[in-house]
């Protein structure tokens, strides 16, 4: 073993003549939750749809859990669970049914299927709804029972693609929390998602994945990091105090101005020490600020930077 769950190496897939991927090179640590974010079309599903066995590549290699997709699918599919991005759930059986027949095709015994679906639907909430079928379902309940399915045999590896897309907020939670116990049992978890939110909260590493590439990798803080480090934000009281300021700040560094928010923001280094002598030059030309505070990128800023042509982002 490599400690890797999956590795990517220069994956390409094209359809027709519009390339999905582009040359993708991922390797994803076993035991942790990996995030592959990115805009609509940038090729999550797609590399999900390979790694899982459902789309051959046109070049470069999927190891998982050290099988070959190309050359030992099978194999790859005995370490794998997969929740796709559309719910694959049976309508007209219950929710029950539908987690104890995955059962029974992965040859577990009456008991256990029985045993196995009646937990699963526990932990997911659907124990009230078991018995009903699944053709009445919320969209929600859909996607939580799809969730279920994908742990009946409990892989070493689990995908989620867009796993709490159209969730509302307490279902999301729920699949947080499972994705959580999920990977405190040792399990690793690859989840696509567009919510950087849920790849901040829950992923150890995230992946930037855009037209086809990775443009980006590292722990949710690296990242933030790279979008620029600490920034010194001041909030005026009054507008007509800007000229002012602008004069008093010259030389800290690049100032942005919002007019209309009153808000001029400026990149430092040692934040504690700029904001201190800041408030104290602003104190003494009795300039009034309405707030003042240092702030670190957030996920999004990195990701809209990231993403965005540049030519976008001046004209916003
Ligand atoms: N079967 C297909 N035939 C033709 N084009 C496809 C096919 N599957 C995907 N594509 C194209 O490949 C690109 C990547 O699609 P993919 O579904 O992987 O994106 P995604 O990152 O999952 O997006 P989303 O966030 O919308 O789910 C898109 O431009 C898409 O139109
Ligand atoms: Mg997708």
């Amino acid at each position: 073993m490599t400690g890797y769950a999956v590795q990517i190496t220069g994956l390409r897939k094209n359809f027709g003549t519009h390339t999905a991927l582009d040359g993708v090179d991922l390797a994803i640590p076993a035991g942790q939750v990996f995030g592959l974010l990115g805009p609509n079309g940038a090729g999550k599903t797609t590399t999900v749809r390979v790694l899982t066995t459902l789309l051959r590549a046109d070049a470069g290699q999927v190891l998982v859990a050290g099988a070959d997709v190309a050359t030992d699918p099978q194999q790859v599919r005995r370490n794998i669970g997969l929740s796709g991005q559309y719910a694959a759930v049976d309508d007209r059986l219950t929710g029950f049914e539908n987690l104890y027949l995955v059962a029974r095709l992965y040859g577990m015994t009456r008991r256990r299927s029985t045993a196995v679906a009646r937990d699963l639907l526990d932990r997911f909430r659907l124990t009230d709804a078991a018995d009903r079928q699944a053709a009445g379902y919320s969209g929600g309940m859909r996607r939580r029972l799809d969730l279920a399915g994908a742990l009946v045999a409990a892989p070493p590896v689990v995908v989620l693609d867009e796993p709490t897309t159209g969730l509302d907020p307490q279902s999301r939670l729920d699949v947080w929390e499972v994705v959580g116990e999920l990977v405190g049992g040792g399990t690793t978890v690859l989840l696509t998602t567009q919510y950087l939110e849920e790849a901040d909260q829950l992923a150890d590493r995230i992946a930037v994945l855009n037209h086809g590439r990775v443009i980006a990798e590292g722990s949710s803080d690296e990242l933030k990091q790279q979008a620029g480090g600490e920034r010194l934000e001041l909030v005026l009281g009054q507008l007509r105090d800007l000229p002012a300021v602008l004069q008093l700040l010259e030389g800290l560094g690049e100032l942005i101005v919002d007019e209309r928010a009153r808000r001029i923001t400026v990149p430092v280094s040692d934040g504690q020490r700029a904001l201190a002598a800041v408030l104290d030059l602003l104190n003494a030309n009795r300039i009034r600020l309405l707030d003042a505070g240092l702030r670190r990128p957030t996920l999004d800023e990195v990701f809209l930077g990231l993403t965005t042509p540049v030519a976008e982002k001046v004209s916003a």
